[in-house]
C-alpha cells in the first residue's frame, strides 16, 4: 500500500525562513511519486488565538502562496483548505465521544496556559477557551478522516499524534477497526536563529522574511545582531548567529570555508554578503514563481475549490461508515 502523508498548516502568521527550512521544504520532499499526500491549510484550528478575521484571511492566502512557490503540485498533492471539508467536524464529534477527558487533560499545549495561570496566581481556566483544550480532537479528525498512515510534524506536535492514535484505537475498539493508526513522522527542529539571535519566531519579532524582494532580504539581513569585533580579528563561529542562518542554507563546503573566513577575521558587512548570497540562491527561484502565482487573479479561490473537490468524497465516504458504525444512518 502506498504511503499516506497528510499534514496541516494552522494559518496564523506569514512564512518566515526559519518555516521554510523546518516544516515546508521537509514536508515537500517526502511528497515523492511513491506515496500519496495531502497537505492543508488548518484554518479552523487558527481561531483558537487569532479574532481577528482580516489576520486569518491574510495567513491563508500567504502559507498557501508560500507552498505553492515552494513546489507543491497540486497535479500530485492534494491541497485543500479544512474549513472546504465539513465532514471533518462531524467526525470532530463523534471523536470527540471516543476521546477521554483525561487524555486531554494532558495535552501540553493546554497544560502550559494552566501552568502559567496557576504561577500568576489567576484562575487556572484563565483564558482558555474550548477549542484549546479540543485541539487534538480536531486534530484527529483531520487525520483519520482520510486515513493518512504518515503525518510530518515538528517535535511540539508529537504528543497530537500519540493523541490521535488512542482516540482512533479506542473508536475502533468501541466499534470496528475503521482506523488506521497514523505515524508521526518528526521533523528535526531546524534551529533558525532569528536577527537577533534567539529562536526566530514571530512573537519576537525577529524575523528573516521568505516571500519577499531580494531588497527587504537584504535590509533585514543587515540587521543581525553581531558583535563588536572589526574585520581582522579573529570570529568565533560558536555561538554566531549569522554563522548558523549560513549554515542552514549552505553546502559543506561552503560551510568550511566560512570558517576559514571567520578564523581569518572576516568583517560582518561582509559575512552578512555570504549570507545574502546562499539564501537569495536558494530563495530566488521561490520569489519568481511567488511574484508570478501573485499575478493570477482567482488562482487560490480556484485551487482550493478543486482540492475540495477531489477529496471531499473520501470524507463523505468515511463519515458515512461512521454513521452507520455508531448507530445515525438510514432506519431500517
Ligand atoms: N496542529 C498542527 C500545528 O499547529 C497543525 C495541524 C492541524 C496538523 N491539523 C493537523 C498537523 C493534522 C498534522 C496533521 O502545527
Amino acid at each position: 500500500m502506498k504511503k499516506r502523508i497528510l499534514t496541516g498548516i494552522t494559518t496564523t502568521g506569514t512564512p518566515h525562513i526559519g518555516n521554510y527550512l523546518g516544516a515546508i521544504k521537509p514536508a515537500l520532499e517526502l511528497a515523492g511519486p511513491d506515496s500519496e499526500s495531502y497537505f492543508f491549510l488548518a484554518d479552523y484550528h487558527a481561531l483558537i488565538k487569532q479574532t481577528d478575521p482580516t489576520l486569518i484571511e491574510s495567513s491563508v492566502k500567504d502559507i498557501a502562496m508560500a507552498w505553492l512557490a515552494s513546489g507543491l503540485d497540486t497535479n500530485y498533492s492534494n491541497f485543500y483548505r479544512q474549513s472546504d471539508i465539513p465532514e471533518v467536524h462531524e467526525l470532530t464529534w463523534v471523536l470527540t465521544c471516543s476521546a477521554a477527558k483525561g487524555l486531554l487533560n494532558r495535552a501540553h499545549a493546554y497544560k502550559a496556559v494552566v501552568a502559567e495561570n496557576i504561577s500568576n496566581n489567576a484562575d487556572e481556566d484563565k483564558a482558555i477557551n474550548m477549542g484549546l483544550f479540543s485541539y487534538p480532537v480536531l486534530m484527529a479528525a483531520d487525520i483519520l478522516l482520510f486515513n493518512a498512515t504518515h503525518v510530518p510534524v515538528g517535535p511540539d506536535q508529537a504528543q497530537h499524534l500519540e493523541m490521535a492514535r488512542d482516540i482512533a484505537g479506542k473508536f475502533n475498539h468501541t466499534y470496528k477497526q475503521t482506523f488506521s493508526l497514523p505515524e508521526a513522522l518528526i521533523q528535526n527542529e531546524v534551529s533558525v536563529p532569528g536577527i537577533d539571535g534567539r529562536k526566530m519566531s514571530k512573537s519576537y519579532n525577529n524575523i528573516i522574511p521568505f516571500l519577499c524582494t531580494e531588497k527587504v532580504l537584504q535590509k533585514s539581513i543587515s540587521k543581525i545582531i553581531t558583535n563588536s569585533l572589526e574585520p581582522g580579528e579573529v570570529k568565533d563561529t560558536k555561538g554566531c548567529n549569522l554563522f548558523q542562518l549560513y549554515s542552514a542554507f549552505a553546502s559543506a563546503d561552503q560551510i568550511a570555508s566560512m570558517q576559514l573566513a571567520y578564523d581569518d577575521g572576516i568583517g560582518w558587512g561582509d559575512a552578512k554578503k555570504e549570507l545574502f548570497s546562499v539564501i537569495n540562491q536558494e530563495i530566488d527561484p521561490i520569489r519568481h514563481r511567488y511574484f508570478n502565482l501573485a499575478q493570477q487573479p482567482d488562482l487560490l479561490n480556484d485551487l482550493f475549490s478543486d482540492g475540495a473537490k477531489k477529496v471531499r468524497p473520501q470524507a463523505q465516504q468515511l463519515v458515512s461508515e461512521v454513521r452507520d458504525l455508531v448507530g445515525i444512518s438510514k432506519i431500517v
